[in-house]
């Protein structure tokens, strides 16, 4: 039994450093795409004509972005900050009520058994979330470039020479390349507005911290606190996207498809990825012979971690240990 629960433990401990290689690679390559998205012009956003007059793009210029009402430094230090915030919070209010739950039962070495997974659920959930954050700025700068549909302060910012052009009616449509005279930075920042990447980042990062609060908190006897919480979050995320229309930047339709990408890349991520945040549970037909085994060298291997708790690669290779007994998806996560 002792050499067969080894063997377990080697192969699994000799997978888990490839699976967090393989991790790695492609957040790494997740984060340079978009990073090449955003700051270079590797791929270069598709040039639409427009119609001479066209009053959906006759909107006045609302300035750079930094002139908003929520300007993109507000709303990325919130996404940033809001679900990190809640993540730990709800992480460590979880961890500690349960040990406490559980302490009358099990011995005291067995205490330390939760710590690993405390980190290793905080590294994954953290872990998914900067990965989808990223996947949606990808998705969204993505829909920007090919579509190259306008802002509705386009011709504004454009102020096409209509003289030059021969424009005498609203029906008359432009596809000259050259037909902007001005600043073309600005020009080409107005050409990127379907999907609205402002409105995709909040709902994607309010829906994943809303379905976190609601799986994971445990507010008994206060039943209103979950649900305001998480309406806070949503309406302001809504109200991004409502300030972005408001200030002529982008569409409704914009903010809508943007929505759409944040929501379905949060509920994706969080239903088939980190399975809703639960704990993992040992298959029944696993645990009755490997517990008293795994319960001791768990406690053994784990002793490290409970001293430096801030230590996080320890944390993330020990949890192999643990999860031994889980179901083999929870290697794929494990590095998280
Ligand atoms: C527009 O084009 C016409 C004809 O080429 C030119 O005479 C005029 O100065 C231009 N106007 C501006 C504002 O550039």
């Amino acid at each position: 039994m002792a050499a067969e629960e080894k063997r377990g433990v080697k192969s699994s401990s000799s997978i888990v450093p490839c699976f967090l290689f393989v991790e790695l690679v492609i957040m790494a390559g997740t984060v340079l795409l978009a990073y090449y998205f955003e700051y270079t012009d590797t791929f270069p956003v598709h040039v639409q004509g427009f119609f001479c007059y066209d009053k959906t793009f006759s909107k006045p210029y609302p300035g750079p972005d930094n002139t908003s009402k929520i300007p993109p430094v507000l709303i990325y230090s919130l996404i940033a900050a809001v679900p990190t915030l809640t993540i730990l919070v709800g992480e460590l209010c979880s961890f500690f009520t349960k040990a406490q739950g559980t302490q009358e039962k099990t011995i005291v070495t067995a205490d330390c058994c939760y710590f690993n997974p405390l980190l290793r659920r905080v590294v994954r959930f953290l872990g998914v979330y900067t990965f989808g954050l990223f996947t949606t700025t990808i998705f969204a700068n993505a829909g920007q470039v090919v579509t190259g549909n306008q802002t509705p302060h386009f011709l504004s910012a454009c102020r096409p020479n209509y003289t030059a052009l021969g424009c005498q009616s609203t029906v008359q449509y432009i596809t000259e390349r050259r037909a902007c005279t001005g600043n073309p930075l600005i020009v080409m920042s107005a050409r990127k507005s379907f999907p609205s990447k402002d409105a995709a980042l909040s709902v994607y990062s309010a829906l994943y911290t809303v379905i976190y609060v609601t799986v994971v908190f445990k507010t008994k006897g206060t039943r209103l606190t979950k649900p305001t919480i998480s309406l806070t979050l949503l309406c302001l995320a809504f109200l991004v996207g409502v300030v972005r229309v408001a200030e002529y930047r982008n569409h409704w339709a914009d903010v809508l498809a943007g929505f759409f990408t944040g929501g379905g890349i949060a509920v994706f991520l969080v239903t088939c990825v980190i399975n809703n945040f639960r704990r993992f549970q040992p298959s029944p037909a696993l645990i009755p012979p490997q517990r008293p085994d795994s319960m001791l060298g768990v406690s053994m291997v784990a002793l490290p971690c409970v001293e430096s708790p801030l230590e996080k690669l320890s944390g993330t290779q020990h949890p192999a240990l643990s999860s031994a007994s889980s179901p083999p998806y929870s290697a794929f996560i494990t590095p998280f």
